[in-house]
């Protein structure tokens, strides 16, 4: 196991990333509402750099008492990246994919301590 400094926590915007190369590895560090989240560079699908992606809140349809569509909206409480190649998102806290829960991105330990980021690695 490995511990690299990825960097100062005020050099992270919010929300903001960073993407990290280790060894034949990258690693995304994401910042979202003040907490740390990191991520495996590739995507589940065929491999694209998905944490490079852009970052959308995810879209959600307002439905009617009858079911019909009465729009789009932003869902405020959850941020996707957006993997550049096709286009499959993934939840910046969870990594999971929001309709196939099973395809999700690949964890990677963040520490945080005296204003410094960290990530573990094998
Ligand atoms: S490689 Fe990411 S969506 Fe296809």
């Amino acid at each position: 196991m490995q511990t690299v400094r990825v960097g100062r926590v005020d050099e992270f915007e919010d929300p903001g990333r960073k993407v990290i190369a280790v060894g034949d590895m990258e690693v995304g560090v994401f910042r979202l509402d003040g907490e740390f989240f990191a991520w495996v560079n590739d995507c589940p699908h065929q491999g694209g750099p998905v944490c490079q992606g852009r970052l959308f809140n995810r879209v959600l349809e307002v439905l009617g008492t009858d079911q019909s569509s009465h729009g789009r909206t932003w869902d405020e409480d959850n941020l996707h990246i957006v993997c550049p190649w096709h286009g499959f998102e993934y939840d910046v806290r969870t990594g999971k994919h929001p309709g196939m829960p099973d395809i999700a991105l690949t964890p990677v330990t963040v520490q945080v301590q005296n204003g410094e980021v960290h990530i573990v690695v094998e």
